[in-house]
């Protein structure tokens, strides 16, 4: 089918009824319209498109709108379709990308390649990374990479044997993280953390974590040589499955890495994954990933980067970290506490349907989190926008998956 995908996520009913037919007209889109709600948060007409003669599809998010949507029906909608005065894209941008052809949707883990997509870090270093010119540090790298690759899921994780100087390095990350967490981390984290019995002398097994998480919530653990390309990462997730690196940052400065290593993997996320209410986030973010475009991809990336890895939630007694570049960082985590040289970090409401700042990877400390109510609220949210982007063959997978009781595949 081909689709065109309009979403709109703000204005008052009467700004909606004023702008829409004239995005109808644009569209081409012949009055064969009917419509269908598929929840309070989601308004899907489909229509006929008169030009080009194939079948096109207007989705109207009405999240913030009050009037009740099921009465309008087929018949009703003609007259009476929304839109807000401010769309996310232009209609011409939609339509490019709508019809450019959507990539295949993997089927199981097994389509989803952990060592094809390595954006870098693995073993080739940029030139500001601190093991840049150590050689020695260099070849374990690309020993542990090379261990990843040899992996086959299913089959246990390949130990690595860490050095003395790399468990110091991990101990000195723990020690000092543990100080904070009974202050800075969620509650959800503190309640899984005692499953892994973390101890300084000694830097946990991928294959482990994997077991305690296959226990917990289902989660799977799958080793991975470097920085994973999203699109692979977050199909990971659909399956849920963690891809993880297993080196550990260089020993030069222990409070400092510049992606993500297995002291990230480790502290910051592995215990939240064991929160079947996280996982459930996660998991979410992975479905909606499955065969979408390029632009949703690196929407998804943003909401992954400003929840899984830097989201904030508010508890009784202040601002907590559930994030894992948070629960990771010494610094950041106090940063997002205190703020830094007498800047304190701004916090936002988080909206999946909203354009959401650029990522910032090398600028110090994030500048802006997204706070959360609850993670139930976060879910929710996500939910929604999931809903908007959910391939329906994803959708078909998903229900096939709950009814013959393959969750854990799916
Ligand atoms: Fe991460």
């Amino acid at each position: 089918m081909d689709l065109v995908c309009c979403q709109f996520h703000s204005g008052t009913i009467s700004e909606v009824q004023k702008h829409v037919p004239s995005i109808i007209n644009s569209c081409n889109i012949a009055s064969r319209i009917h419509a269908n709600s598929s929840g309070p948060s989601n308004y899907k007409v489909n229509g006929l498109c008169r030009g080009r003669g194939s079948q096109h599809s207007l989705f109207l998010d009405v999240a913030s709108f009050k009037a009740p949507m099921q009465r309008y029906d087929g018949t009703n909608v003609k007259s009476r379709v929304w839109r807000s005065p401010v769309p996310r894209a232009t209609m011409a941008e939609q339509h490019t990308e709508a019809t450019a052809p959507l990539p295949p949707i993997p089927r199981s883990i097994h389509d989803i390649s952990n060592g094809d997509h390595i954006l870098g870090f693995g073993a080739n270093l940029a030139e500001d990374h601190p093991g840049y010119k150590d050689t020695e540090y260099k070849r374990r790298r690309s020993h542990i990479a090379d261990l990843a690759k040899s992996h086959t899921m299913g089959e246990p994780i390949p130990n690595v044997e860490y050095s003395a100087e790399e468990t110091q390095v991990w101990g000195h990350v723990l020690k000092a993280l543990s100080d904070l967490y009974p202050t800075h981390a969620c509650k959800e984290y503190l309640n899984s953390y005692p499953h892994f019995n973390f101890t300084p002398d000694r830097i946990p097994q991928l294959q482990e974590l994997s077991e305690v998480l296959q226990r917990t919530t289902g989660w799977s653990v799958r080793p991975v040589a470097g920085l994973l390309h999203p699109r692979s990462f977050l199909n990971g997730l659909a399956f849920r499955t963690f891809h993880s690196t297993q080196y550990i940052r260089h020993g030069s400065n222990p409070m400092y890495t510049p992606e993500p290593d297995i002291c990230h993997e480790i502290l910051g996320h592995i215990p939240m994954l064991a929160d079947r209410t996280f996982a459930d986030l996660a998991y979410i973010i992975g479905t909606a990933s499955l065969g979408v475009s390029e632009k949703e991809i690196w929407h998804l990336t943003k909401l992954y980067w400003y929840t899984v890895e830097f989201g904030t939630v508010q508890e009784e007694d202040g601002v907590k970290a559930f994030g894992a570049g948070l629960l990771s960082s010494f610094g950041e985590l106090k940063h997002m506490k205190t703020g830094t040289d007498g800047i304190m970090p701004e916090f936002m409401e988080l909206d999946p349907f909203a354009k959401l700042p650029k990522m910032s990877y090398k600028d110090g400390f994030q500048k802006k989190y997204f706070l959360c109510e609850s993670f139930q609220d976060a879910v929710a949210k996500l939910q929604a926008y999931s809903k908007q982007i959910l391939r329906p063959e994803v959708e078909a997978l998903i229900l096939e998956a709950k009814r013959s009781q393959l969750g854990k595949m799916l």
